[in-house]
């Protein structure tokens, strides 16, 4: 191997190591990286105290993370990575519905519950029913689809960050099963606004880039159905004071949605509820595998 390197010849010889890869693929994706590290470098002239930053930062991202703080992801979320492979792959287009990113508060482990069923689990805020429909690209209801949901309460927080509070129990999540007609139906509490979570590594660059923290008001979905495209996505309160400039960009206009509000009187499962309250109602739509 050449010892003689310069700026102009390193990147090369490097991309060249990975050859001996049987695997067609890691061979493409690591010559690439080489190529755009080594060209990201060149261009802003790195110096080593930055490279040396950029380093304890990478260690500090992983040093946090755990299976219940997911810090690298939510750099990839934060750098817009994770909605770019969302628009790339996720989103099979034509008329099914826009896909958005998991996040890091999907859990495995919720409660599986019939339609109807209160959700909330205790947790106290302004009731929230909420209805959907899936259906095909041709408008025709898929039975038997699973669809897990989880949102947050009325102050921004999970059930995962309420742990004292719900002594570990699950709370505004579920997995429920569509009906004959592709209906599901849930009581909880409406949810909130709430920040990505700032107090590890990524708050710095946040804070550095002056940039807002915060998750307009959405509740998450995620739907399996025997012959289509699984879905994970996100509906967005439309009016939300965070609407179009969610921190990780993935309240998407076709996402938007009116959560409506009403007077104490009946709910859409018929019954009578004494405070104002929250109806949400949606139709999405499955691609076929
Ligand atoms: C969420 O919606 O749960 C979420 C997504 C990305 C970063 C932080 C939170
Ligand atoms: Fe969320």
């Amino acid at each position: 191997m050449s010892t003689d390197l310069t700026e102009d010849t390193i990147t090369e010889v490097v991309q060249k190591t990975f050859d001996t890869a049987g695997d067609e693929r890691f061979r493409q994706l690591f010559r690439s990286l080489v190529q755009h590290l080594h060209d990201f470098a060149r261009e802003v002239r790195l110096t080593g105290d930055e490279w040396f930053t950029a380093m304890d930062f990478i260690e500090r991202l992983g040093k946090i993370s755990s299976p219940t703080r997911q810090e690298v992801v939510l750099l990839s979320d934060l750098l817009g990575l994770s909605m770019l492979l969302d628009t790339m792959h996720d989103s099979p287009g034509g008329s099914a519905t826009t896909s958005a990113l998991l996040g890091p508060f999907y859990v495995e482990g919720r409660p599986t519950v019939p339609n109807g069923a209160d959700i909330a689990n205790g947790v106290a805020g302004t009731p929230m029913f909420v209805t959907g429909r899936v259906v095909d690209e041709h408008g025709r209801p898929i039975p038997k689809a699973h669809v897990d949901t989880w949102h947050s309460d009325g102050t921004g927080f999970y059930d995962v960050q309420l742990t004292e509070q719900l002594h570990g129990e699950f709370a505004m999540r579920a997995l429920l099963t569509t009906d004959a007609d592709g209906r599901f139906w849930y009581r909880s509490i409406t949810p909130r606004y709430y920040p990505v979570p700032t107090d590890g590594p990524c708050g710095e660059i946040m804070r550095a880039a002056n940039r807002s923290v915060m998750r307009p008001q959405h509740v998450h979905f995620w739907f399996h159905a025997d012959g289509y495209h699984p879905l994970i996505t996100q509906l967005f309160l439309k009016d939300d004071p965070y609407i179009g400039r969610d921190a990780v960009f993935a309240d998407q206009t076709s996402l938007q949605a009116d959560f409506v509000r009403h007077e104490p009187g009946t709910a859409p499962d018929g019954t009578h509820v004494d405070q104002p309250f929250v109806t949400l109602n949606w139709t999405f739509t499955l691609a076929a595998e």
